[in-house]
């Protein structure tokens, strides 16, 4: 299939556009650039052992930008990354999130239901569940109250396309609940690269390692879980990646409405993640114990049988394929990916 991948330059899109072409899938990629580097699609391409990947620096809200794209090129199907995707930033910055994560989102469904393209798979998020009813969380537990703007685009773009495929029933769609992606290309040559002091655990831990971060900040030891400390699924980047290509395989087989949450199915402490980074990377992680973070809930991780059962996809890398393959990447590259 000749796929558009939206957001593709990202770190999960630019992990997914290798495994899309290890599949024998074709790809072109829509990306403004707004929270990535143009190098990641040389990197890609020297990974799949092509010599570039098609690439439009396009914003999706720029609908006659989109149209040319599609007058260009024939899809048979869209991976929809392209999102602001930083929560603390939502909640300054309400507007900007709503305007880009659903504006754009509303004219790319618009533009690829004019160009005769009906098959989408959605980026979506563990948060729409909120805190969750129960633990794991499977996909019929009920979306809960999202506690910032990132998280209710995410809610309210399910919605969309769901409402969407119901009114046509040509469209597919699949929506991928990712729980908490973590991990690099085994190459070390592509990368999680978060602008300014990041947000998550791993990137924080990897620049503590590194030497750019003095020392962990532990967000709570006193929740409800067996060392105090939050508790989440985290799911290797190629995992994650892979689920993608599973996904395609759904569309094919015309699947109406897919909703599938990609996790591993076990949950892990902050603890964990630090001692498993110093036990199999051999390097010192100094942390102290903070207050609780504003919105954190004490134990997030899912049931994935789900997508094994209809996708046929599980994943297979283990917490110390993260911690290494994570730390690899930031070894070699302490500063991200060169500026242009
Ligand atoms: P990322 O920021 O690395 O990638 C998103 C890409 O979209 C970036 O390259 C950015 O430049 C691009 N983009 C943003 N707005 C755009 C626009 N209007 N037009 C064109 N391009 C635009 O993020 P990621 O971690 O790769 O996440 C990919 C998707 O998965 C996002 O939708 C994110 O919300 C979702 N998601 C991520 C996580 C996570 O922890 N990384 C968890 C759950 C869901
Ligand atoms: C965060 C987002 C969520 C998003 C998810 C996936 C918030 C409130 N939620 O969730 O919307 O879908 O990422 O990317 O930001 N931690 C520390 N110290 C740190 C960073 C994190 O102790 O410096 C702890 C957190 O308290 C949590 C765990 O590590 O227990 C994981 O945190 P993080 O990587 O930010 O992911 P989530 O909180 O699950």
């Amino acid at each position: 299939m000749n796929i558009l991948v939206t957001g593709g330059a990202g770190f999960i899109g630019s992990h997914t556009l290798i495994e899309l072409y290890n599949a024998g899938h074709t790809a072109v990629v829509v990306d403004n650039l707004a929270n990535s580097n143009p190098a990641v699609l040389q990197r890609v391409a020297e990974i799949i052992g092509v010599k570039e990947i098609p690439f439009y620096k396009t914003d999706i809200r720029d609908r006659e930008g989109l149209e040319r794209i599609f007058s260009t090129h024939r899809f048979d199907a869209c991976i929809h990354f392209a999102g602001l995707k930083a929560v603390g930033e939502s909640v300054e910055k309400p507007w900007e999130y709503y305007e880009n994560n659903i504006g754009g989102t509303l004219t790319l469904v618009e533009v690829m239901r004019k160009h005769g393209c009906k098959n989408i798979i959605f980026s979506s998020s563990a948060t729409i569940y909120g805190d969750p009813a129960e633990i794991p969380i499977t996909e019929n537990c009920p979306k809960g109250q999202c506690t910032n703007p990132y998280g209710w685009t995410k809610s309210m773009l399910e919605q969309v396309l769901m409402d969407i495929q119901k009114a046509d029933g040509e469209w597919n769609v699949v929506l991928l609940r990712y729980f908490n992606p973590v991990g690099a290309h085994p190459s070390g040559r592509i990368g999680e690269n978060p602008n300014g002091i990041p947000n998550n655990l791993m990137p924080y831990i990897t620049q503590v390692a590194v030497g750019k971060r003095k020392e962990l900040g532990v967000f709570g030891n006193d929740y409800p879980t067996p060392d105090g400390t939050g508790v989440r699924d985290y799911i290797h980047v190629v995992d994650l990646a892979a689920a993608h290509v599973a996904a395609m395989r759904a569309i094919e087989r015309r699947c109406g409405v897919g909703i599938y949450n990609i996790g591993t199915g076990h949950g892990y402490s902050v603890l964990d993640m630090v001692n498993a980074f110093v036990r199999v990377n051999h390097v010192d992680i100094p942390y102290s114990i903070k207050p609780r973070r504003a919105g954190d809930i004490a134990t997030c991780y899912c049931d994935p049988a789900k997508a094994l059962s209809e996708l046929g996809w599980q994943a297979h890398c283990t917490i110390d394929d993260m911690v290494r393959d994570s730390w690899n990447w930031q070894r070699q590259n302490p500063d991200g990916y060169p500026e242009e």
